[in-house]
């Protein structure tokens, strides 16, 4: 387990620099790239989960006002980058970074369609941007949250070298907006998950750390 201590030690004290966008990073087996018109058009037609990953799907790029929109912000100054991962020109998954989070190299938005799942490409696509980040934040630590319930991510990122270092509850809009429509048997995967709390629904996660230099696995667990 890292403690608290130890991440914030790691923690350097001054503002961290904004790197810009590379035309593209190196991974195995694919490249991240950041958004284009061309790869937000393609992530407008990824298939969609619903809830209780409701708050990833992408559907709404395939409005082009709204990809345009979309594209326009994923570009604008300040702290976070957002890459798309690609594999011979498919777009193949997406992840964000927050370069200037208090604590730390803040990753998010972590999100792999459906039609693209099972490959290790959530490990790769992540592998090869927290590469890339060491290189250029040398010390600085990784943090994400994520749900409790979400034991697949949890695997990536385990294998990955993260480990939980905080639990908490937590005010999710987008899950807590549709808490209030799901009937009950929507809600029972979840349930343990989940608490209504001073008028409002929150949801358990974890807060998991990365060292910099943790080994990261990208191949298959064995069986
Ligand atoms: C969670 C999520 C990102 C995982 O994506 P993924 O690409 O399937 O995840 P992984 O990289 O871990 O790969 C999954 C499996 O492929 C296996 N794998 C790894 N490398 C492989 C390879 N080269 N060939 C075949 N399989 C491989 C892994 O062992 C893993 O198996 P396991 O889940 O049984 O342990 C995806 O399900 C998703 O987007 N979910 C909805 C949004 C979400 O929950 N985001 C995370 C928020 S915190």
């Amino acid at each position: 387990m890292i403690s608290f201590e130890r991440m914030e030690a790691t923690l350097p004290r001054l503002v961290r620099p904004t790197v810009a966008y590379p035309p593209e990073i190196p991974g195995e087996g694919l490249v991240l790239r950041p958004w284009d018109m061309a790869l937000v058009r393609q992530m407008g037609n990824w298939k969609q989960r619903g809830f209780p990953y409701h708050g990833f799907d992408l559907g709404h790029l395939a409005d082009p006002a709204r990809a345009a929109n979309a594209l326009a912000s994923a570009h604008e100054p300040g702290p976070h980058r957002h890459f798309v991962a690609v594999e011979e020109g498919r777009a193949v998954g997406r992840v964000s970074i927050n370069l200037q989070d208090v604590s730390g190299l803040y990753l998010w938005a972590v999100h792999v369609p459906p039609e693209e799942e099972g490959r290790g490409v959530c490990r790769r696509m992540l592998a090869a941007l927290m590469t890339w980040l060491e290189d250029r934040y040398p010390e600085t630590p990784f943090v994400l949250s994520s749900n409790t319930f979400n034991e697949h991510a949890h695997r990536a990122y385990r294998a990955l070298g993260f480990e939980v270092i905080e639990t908490r509850w937590h005010y999710d809009r987008e899950l807590a907006e549709r808490l209030w429509r799901v009937t009950p048997a929507d809600r029972q995967p979840i349930a343990h998950h989940i608490r209504f709390q001073l008028g409002r629904w929150e949801v358990r996660t974890f807060v998991f750390g990365r060292v910099p230099g943790t080994p990261m696995s990208t191949g298959q667990r064995p069986r």
